[in-house]
Formats: structure tokens, sequence, C-alpha cells
């Protein structure tokens, strides 16, 4: 493990509606607090859909629940005319910390996978002052071509291109292999380290060590209990994105605690 802080993240994706977001963050926050989880040894996070984040904020600010949340897609555009979008605004007023930039959902079935759209919503992002969670894999194809290496660092370059250093350092991104999505399939260990460090070195190479020693990088794809210790192993692995497995408070404050082992 890294000594950055690792960033354990559950992406929920369209699922649980907000009277569901509220119990699953109860259940959560109850797991850890049973275990005597410690904060500092890794940030907790949930990324609800957009109409579930209210519940979720009235729950964690009321309670003052160390628990942070984030959104799952953002708008290119400030406001107007935009119908079904969710501004960057929006989602800060909501006490959001984080927002997905590029899942491969959204980049397969909304037509965002171009650099030009990824590169306006981290801006966005920024600029209000949340953080990007931004998300990068291959497709099996490219796995079995043995291609994955350059499509993935070509997925990075062409976005972080446009930032400074100083802006990418808090970046978290989040490795996560098509093919291991949803699918019980998990890349080993051994792929994500590959990965994280192949990135890791690209930003050094484009912003020094600094910069390349604060990013988080997250591994997603199957993460679950069984996997996580493993797969945190890996020296610039810095968390895990996780989907099905975050739906079940007991299963993900399990995750949370093997993979910071705290
Ligand atoms: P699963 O953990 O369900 O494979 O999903 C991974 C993911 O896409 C998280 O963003």
């Amino acid at each position: 493990m890294s000594k950055r802080t690792p960033i354990i993240a559950g992406n929920w994706k369209m699922n649980l509606n907000y009277t569901e977001s509220v119990h699953l963050v109860q259940g959560l926050y109850w797991q850890l607090r049973d275990a005597t989880y410690d904060y500092n040894a890794g940030e907790v996070l949930v990324i609800p859909p957009f109409v579930d984040i209210r519940s979720v904020q009235v729950l964690v600010e009321s309670d003052e629940l160390p628990i942070k949340y984030g959104a799952q897609d953002i708008s290119t555009h400030d406001s107007g005319a935009y119908t079904g979008e969710v501004s960057g605004s929006m989602i800060k007023a909501l006490g959001a910390s984080y927002v997905l930039v590029g899942h491969s959902e959204r980049r397969q079935y909304h037509a965002e996978d171009c650099p030009d759209i990824l590169i306006g919503k981290i801006k966005q992002a920024l600029k209000n002052e949340l953080t990007p969670i931004f998300c990068v894999g291959e497709n099996l194809e490219i796995r079995e071509a043995g291609t994955y290496k350059e499509h993935i660092l070509k997925q990075v370059s062409d976005v972080l291109q446009v930032f400074s250093g100083k802006e990418i350092a808090n970046f978290v991104i989040a490795y996560e292999p098509i093919w291991a999505i949803g699918t019980g399939k998990t890349a080993t260990a051994a792929d994500a380290q590959e990965i994280a460090f192949e990135i890791r070195k690209l930003i050094l190479e484009k912003s020094g060590d600094e910069v390349a020693d604060s990013v988080r990088i997250q591994y997603g794809g199957s993460a679950k209990s069984s996997n996580a210790a493993d797969i945190m192993a890996g020296a610039d692995v810095d968390g895990l994105l996780v989907g099905g497995a975050s739906l079940e408070a007991e299963e993900f404050s399990k995750i949370v605690r093997i993979a910071t082992k705290a």
C-alpha cells in the first residue's frame, strides 16, 4: 500500500431510490462504527444517483457522518437549456466533494468518449471545487489484442494534456478494465498494478514526481472483500472503485476495512 491516503468509493450506478440511499449510508456507517473503523486510514465515499444526493447530504450533515459523497456525472455547461443535465454548481450546492468523469458506461452508452467532452467535464468539476475521478480502461477486444497499455495511456494523456501539474495533483484516476466490470472477472493484482504504475509514470514524465506522487489511482471491476487486499497490495494502487459490491452495507464496509487495513 502507498503513502497516499486510500480512497474507497462505491459507485451505485442506477440503483437505489432516495429512501434506500438513506438506509444504505446508515448501514454503512453503523457497520464501520461497530468495527471501530478509523477514517484516517482511508476515505470512504459513496456515489449515488443524482436524485439520492440530497437525502445523503441531509443524513451526512445532520448526523455528522465522516462519509463523503459524489456524483456520477457532470454537465460540461454552467447552466441553461440543456435538458436532463446537472451542473457542477448544483452538485457542489449539495455538499458533494467528488464527481466521476468518463466512466466506461457513460463513454459507451452516452457517447461521452471524446476527449473534448471529458475535458469540459473536468473543467466544470475544478471550477466548482469538485475532485474529478477520471475513469479509463480497455474493453476485452483491446485487452486480447495486447494493445491495452497504449489505449489506456492515450485515454489519460488526451485529457490530462490540457491541465496543469497543480490541477492534476488532486485528481483521482480510476483504472476500470471494461471486461472486469460487473462480470465477476477481476483483473489480477498484477494487472491493476501494471496499469497504475504506467499511469503514474506518464504523469511523472508530464508533470514531475511531486505531482505523480500525489495523484491517487483506483482500481475498479468486480472488486469485493475477497480480492480487495490483493489488489490494494500494488504500490501504485491507492483505492477501489466498487460497483455491485458497494450496494450492500456489510460487504462494502468489509471492503473498506480490508483495503485500508483498518
Ligand atoms: P463492478 O464492481 O460492479 O464490477 O463495477 C465496477 C465499476 O464500474 C465501478 O465504477
